[in-house]
């Protein structure tokens, strides 16, 4: 199902054509993240001197904090071509071999999604990974024979919602494990300066704040909504970015202080509402609000843990005193403040 939310970290299709034009090509340009891009900082310029291929990056953490933007900017530092491909797209094991097979020396290999490649497919990536080989089956029965065939050195760059989706024996071969964590607010709002800049567009005071602050912590939903609100500010005012278009920009679109939707407000309001405040099953929760459960993990959970409106326990989702306060609500047991 198209997710049509204005806040959905997921990549929407008019994400694409934005994320062209404002993704940082170097580490130089990639803002935040400062503990990611220090350690890759060093690897890569290691492998440089050395002329070797860079050791296989796993990265993984919510949907829009740039994992497919660090993977582009690891290819250019490192001076090579990268080639793009994803989980769910890879059907047959010759697609993945016919793939690795053309990978010139040194060449990053980006998976998307790696969580959602097919088991047989998976294994192609083990010996490739790991010895720089594939191993072919030539045959069928008791005559079928194993041939190995070389491949160039490679760096593979995976991406992924979470690492506990990867099977053990993939997540293994990973020399390099990096987890992107939402960026902090001015990080956010340095993002928004610098896309407002490419797009030629005046932000006025403290509306690059206004539009970080509801951006959750992710660059694609800070890009998405600066594209909404210089929309209305061509519109409704002179084209400039003022705090003021900025708000009414935020209120017509529906998108609150905190940059909540009604999907998240719905969420919170069922573990009140329909089950005491939790605990909660994800399950459970996902049938009572009809959301699929790997939407509410991968997508509104996180952030609403990191607002410390949520909270997961052993036994389930707990909704938090500060959660009950954002919706109003007196917490049983103390009151409303
Ligand atoms: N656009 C998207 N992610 C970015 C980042 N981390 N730094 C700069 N621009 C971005």
């Amino acid at each position: 199902m198209a997710d049509e939310r204005l806040v959905t970290p997921a990549r929407v299709d008019d994400d694409a054509q934005y994320e062209a034009g404002l993704r940082p090509r170097r580490m130089a340009d990639y803002i935040g993240q400062d503990r990611v891009r220090a350690q890759l900082d060093v690897s890569i310029t290691a492998a440089r001197q050395r002329a070797e291929a860079l050791d296989h990056v796993l990265l993984y953490g919510p949907p829009g904090l740039g994992k497919t933007t660090l993977a582009y900017v690891i290819a250019n530092e490192l001076g090579v071509a990268v080639r793009t491909t994803s989980g769910p797209v890879i059907e047959r094991p010759g697609d993945l071999a016919g793939i690795l097979s053309n990978l010139q020396p040194r060449e990053v290999l980006f998976i998307d999604e790696i969580h959602r490649m097919p088991a047989a497919i998976e294994e192609i990536l083990y010996p490739a990974m790991e010895d720089f080989e594939l191993d072919i089956v030539i045959g069928q029965g008791p005559g079928a024979r194993s041939v190995k065939v070389p491949i160039e050195r490679f760096t593979l760059v995976g991406a992924t919602t979470r690492a506990g989706l990867l099977t053990s024996p993939l997540r293994a071969r990973f020399g390099i494990v990096q987890r992107l964590d939402f960026y902090t607010a001015v990080d956010i709002e340095e993002i928004v300066r610098r896309s407002a800049r490419i797009l030629n567009v005046e932000l006025v005071g403290s509306a690059a704040g206004e539009i970080a602050r509801r951006s959750r912590g992710t660059p694609r939903i800070a890009n998405r909504l600066l594209h909404r609100v210089r929309d209305y500010a061509q519109v409704r005012a002179d084209g400039r970015i003022t705090p003021e278009v900025a708000e009414g920009a935020m209120k017509l679109l529906e998108v609150d202080r905190y940059g909540l939707d009604d999907v998240d407000r719905r969420l919170l309001t069922t573990i009140i509402d329909k089950f005491g405040g939790g605990p909660v099953g994800l399950t459970s929760l996902a049938a009572a609000t009809s959301e699929e459960p790997d939407a509410i993990e991968d997508m509104h959970e996180p952030f609403l843990i990191q607002l410390g409106f949520l909270e997961r326990t052993p036994r389930g989702r707990m909704a938090t005193a500060r959660g009950y306060e954002y919706l109003g609500r007196p917490m049983p047991g103390r009151g409303l403040f």
